[in-house]
């Protein structure tokens, strides 16, 4: 009978690995190693391909024992004794004389021992070029093999689970952390499960993956070729499971791993051009092994324990890799240990009936997000503005998620967070506006000025009593020494002592290189300066924006100084943030953080419209940052150029105000009379055209148009409207509130004309703030506790009626 040639081939192959694993290189009795840095110790195999011995893991001083491919630059690790937890250097494993394998660290003490089985004198170890290390009887017979002991790999050749081998894999803590980890992978009673498991205990959830073959699967085989599959017990038929492609063993190192993030996957690696290759992803997995382990759940039906990838109060994302991340005013419980978990960083919202505290409070938006644990309430057919309202009102609710007209309160911790396309809908994370408990202030108009002002209109109308006025002012002292000492502990522009709060200071070069020689220009931001995009060098590489003064014209260097005086010393999540800038001879650059959605100004159109929760979402924050300018910090700041460009948006909509070229500082109680117009078109206050003082109020004037653009979804001006009475949008809004015709202004947004109490409320409130007379205007402070529902809005007059009156 004639062999075809590739049967040919594949005897010769076999033969030629029949003879490998019998060329031992032998480890006599009483041969030891010692762990040390920069010195090789271990057993080779006899090609070299695999060693056993202590190899030091990058970033520690700690040492492993372990089993590692030899051939490639990696040294990457196979298997593992001590359960993965380093050893000191100094540490030893012998092959005792008796035939013993012990692993001792410095001090003395065992560690770790080959659990042999007893049958026949152990004359020698060997590491063999399949990967397996082995402790050979006198019959020959292997008493111990590490391919029975697997840890988290196995190797082509290695069967698992059968034969007295090890049923059970544990996925290691993280890439570099050997440590046995979060997730187990067993071969139990004929079925083969994936599980996480609850450390320090053995504790196991329900598995979020399993083979279905209850009672029948016996092992799982990885063949020379590179497949995996399950061998049924009575020698019957194969359940594949993954498949290689192409991968053919002369040509490619493999290995299969359970991984860190609880995925079973295949690699290969060119067994040429090793030292410049890497390891890639092998097989194509065939029975749907959870490759997205994100959407993993540790319980089933009401049974909900565990943490799900990312620990309590994270949600994790697929990104090649599962990442975890924190939302918003969360953070990592561990920045090296993301698995661990988020924290809250603000005081919960307090239960008390008295004062619910909902305007407090802000959702962070995630869409495709969703804890799948942690219900504890469901709303159904309600609308979004229910839900959130549902949520602002409950202590107990720390986010809400809703999809389809259903509202699902959930409660702290947050568990099995996770985005993903699949889910749908989104989650509404509660966050505290910030710590500064505002409401505690009283609502007075600014702070420090009114309530001396407040003493001196009590002195005057008092001043018949002059025991009631001593009580009164022995009062207002007191009022005013607890608002005061609250401002101070909770005064969030802390550092103002120092002009420029830690700011970066770059050198030209520094700024040529980030910008790559500005290469990508994102925009001019004044007549004076453009806008480059780049990247930072250090941290993480993030994105960053760097604006360049035009130094041949004098007003730049002005608008330089101004801006870095301005934001310099601010810092409030609703204004951009500036990382660093160049005051270098000529070079006059600001960096700032990069803000990937862009401008608002790109949105206000019908064709890239942002939903109408997301649209009041930045009006709120818009008007979030304005107060904190005008009032939460110890110089008053004016923008003077509140407009959608200045707006800007990053991943998940926030908005953040930015370009503070035409800031103005005042000091508390100054007014201030500029004769040069400042500002943009169509977002002017009527003030800067009639020599009157220039106050905060210009900016509220700006932000009532900005008001009215979000609410209508358009621009302020809008030359090519299909009436002429559209065109200019203050004008049209006033006339249809007038005319009780609102609905016209939101006329296809679905989502705001269901939403019909709130845009009656914001465009009353946007009507207040583009009143002509400054006085008529609320202040920012007003203006968001009319936002939050905290103040009642009342019927806004005539923006016009003050020009009248003149
Ligand atoms: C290894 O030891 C065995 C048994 O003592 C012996 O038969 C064999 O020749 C040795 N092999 C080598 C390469 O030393
Ligand atoms: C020990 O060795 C005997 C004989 O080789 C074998 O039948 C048995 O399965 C082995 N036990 C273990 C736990 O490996
Ligand atoms: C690995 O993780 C475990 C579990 O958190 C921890 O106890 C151990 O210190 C870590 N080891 C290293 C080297 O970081
Ligand atoms: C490995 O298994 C696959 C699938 O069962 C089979 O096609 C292949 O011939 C096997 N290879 C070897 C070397 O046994
Ligand atoms: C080895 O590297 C060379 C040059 O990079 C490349 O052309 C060749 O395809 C590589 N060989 C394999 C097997 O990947
Ligand atoms: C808010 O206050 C809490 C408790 O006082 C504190 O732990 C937390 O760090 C504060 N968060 C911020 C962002 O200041
Ligand atoms: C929402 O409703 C639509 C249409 O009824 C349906 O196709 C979709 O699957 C639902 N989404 C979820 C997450 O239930």
């Amino acid at each position: 009978m004639a062999l075809e040639p590739v049967s040919l081939f594949f005897f010769f192959l076999l033969a030629t690995l029949l003879s490998f694993a019998r060329t031992y290189q032998n480890v006599s009795l009483g041969s030891s190693l010692t762990a040390q840095s920069n010195t090789n110790s271990f057993w080779s195999s006899p090609y070299g391909e695999f060693a056993f011995g202590f190899q030091q893991i990058s970033g520690s001083d700690g040492f492993l024992l372990a089993i590692w491919f030899d051939k490639i630059p990696e040294k990457t690790i196979v298997w593992s004794a001590n359960e993965g937890d380093l050893l000191s250097s100094g540490s030893e494993v012998e092959l005792t004389t008796d035939g013993q394998l012990v692993l001792k660290a410095a001090t003395g003490q065992q560690m770790w021992k080959a659990n042999v089985n007893y049958t026949g004198v152990i004359t020698y170890a060997a590491m063999l070029d399949t990967g397996n290390f082995v402790l050979v009887n006198s019959n020959s017979v292997y008493s111990w093999e590490s391919f029975k002991q697997p840890t988290d790999t196995i190797l082509p050749t290695q069967t698992f689970g059968g034969g007295g081998s090890s049923t059970t894999l544990f996925a290691r803590y993280s890439e570099t952390n050997y440590s046995r980890g979060r997730y187990t992978f067993e071969l139990k009673e004929g079925n083969l499960k994936l599980y996480a498991r609850y450390s320090p205990l053995d504790f196991i959830y329900y598995p979020y993956w399993k083979s279905d073959t209850e009672g029948n699967a016996n092992q799982l085989v990885f063949n020379q070729s590179g497949s995996i599959y399950l061998t049924e017990k009575n020698g019957g038929s194969v359940i594949q499971m993954l498949s290689s492609n192409e991968a053919s063993p002369q040509d490619f190192y493999q290995r299969a791993i359970f991984e860190y993030e609880g995925v079973f996957r295949h690699y290969v690696y060119p067994k040429s051009n090793a030292s410049i290759e890497r390891w890639r992803r092998g097989w194509t997995s065939l029975t749907n092994l959870p490759e997205n382990i994100c959407l993993m759940k540790t319980g089933d039906n009401g049974d909900d324990r565990g943490l799900g990838p990312c620990g309590f109060n994270s949600y994790c994302q697929l990104d090649q890799r599962p990442t975890c991340q924190c939302p918003e005013g969360y953070s990592f419980v561990d920045p090296d240990d993301v698995s661990m978990g988020c924290k809250q960083d603000f005081v919960s919202q307090s239960c008390n009936e008295a004062s619910p505290e909902s305007n407090l409070f802000y959702f962070q938006e995630m869409r495709n997000g969703d804890w799948a644990f942690s219900k504890y309430e469901h709303l159904q057919q309600v609308t979004e503005d229910y839900c959130r309202q549902e949520c602002l009102g409950d202590c107990f609710c720390a986010a809400a998620t809703y999809v389809n007209g259903s509202c699902t309160k959930k409660k702290s911790p947050l568990s099995n967070g996770r985005i993903d396309p699949s889910i749908g809908g989104k989650t509404l994370v509660k966050t505290r506006k910030s710590n500064t408990s505002i409401s505690e202030n009283g609502d007075g108009d600014s702070g420090k000025k009114d309530e001396s002002a407040l003493i001196l209109i009590g002195s005057i109308l008092l001043s018949s009593s002059v025991f009631l006025n001593f009580l009164l002012m022995v009062a207002t002292v007191v009022v005013f020494r607890i608002c005061h000492r609250k401002r101070k502990v909770l005064q969030p522009c802390d550092d103002l002592r120092f002009p420029i709060r830690n700011l970066q200071c770059f050198t030209y070069e520094e700024i040529k290189e980030m910008t790559n020689e500005f290469k990508e220009e994102l925009g001019c931001s004044s007549d004076f300066a453009k806008v480059y995009k780049g990247v930072l060098k250090f941290g993480n590489g993030s994105c960053v924006a760097v604006k360049r003064f035009n130094r041949m014209i004098t007003e730049s260097e002005a608008e330089f100084k101004a801006e870095v005086s301005a934001i310099g010393r601010t810092n409030h999540r609703n204004l951009v943030q500036l990382f660093g800038f160049c005051n270098e001879g000529q070079y006059q650059i600001l960096v700032y953080e990069f803000m990937s959605m862009g401008s608002l100004v790109n949105f206000l159109s019908k064709d890239s419209r942002i939903n109408w929760y997301t649209r009041i979402q930045i009006a709120s924050e818009t008007a979030s940052g304005l107060l904190y300018l005008h009032e939460e910090c110890s110089t008053q700041i004016i923008h003077c150029d509140i407009k959608p460009q200045n707006i800007l948006l990053d991943d998940n909509f926030t908005a953040k105000i930015s370009d503070f070229g035409l800031a103005k500082h005042l000091k508390t109680g100054q007014n201030l009379t500029i004769t040069a117009i400042r500002g943009s078109k169509g977002y002017i206050a009527p003030e800067w055209f009639k020599k009157m003082p220039i106050t905060a109020k210009v900016d509220v004037y700006s932000f009532g148009i900005l008001l009215l653009e979000l609410i209508c979804n358009r621009k302020s001006l809008e030359l090519k409207a299909e009436d002429d009475f559209q065109m200019v949008l203050a004008d049209w809004a006033y006339d249809c509130f007038m005319d009780k015709k609102l609905h016209v202004l939101v006329e296809e947004d679905n989502e705001a004309m269901d939403d019909w109490k709130n845009v009656e409320k914001y465009v009353k409130i946007a009507l207040w703030c583009i009143q002509q007379d400054p006085s008529m205007r609320p202040s920012m402070k007003k203006v968001t506790q009319m936002l939050e529902g905290t103040v009642k809005v009342s019927i806004p007059p005539d923006p016009y009626s003050f020009i009248s009156s003149i």
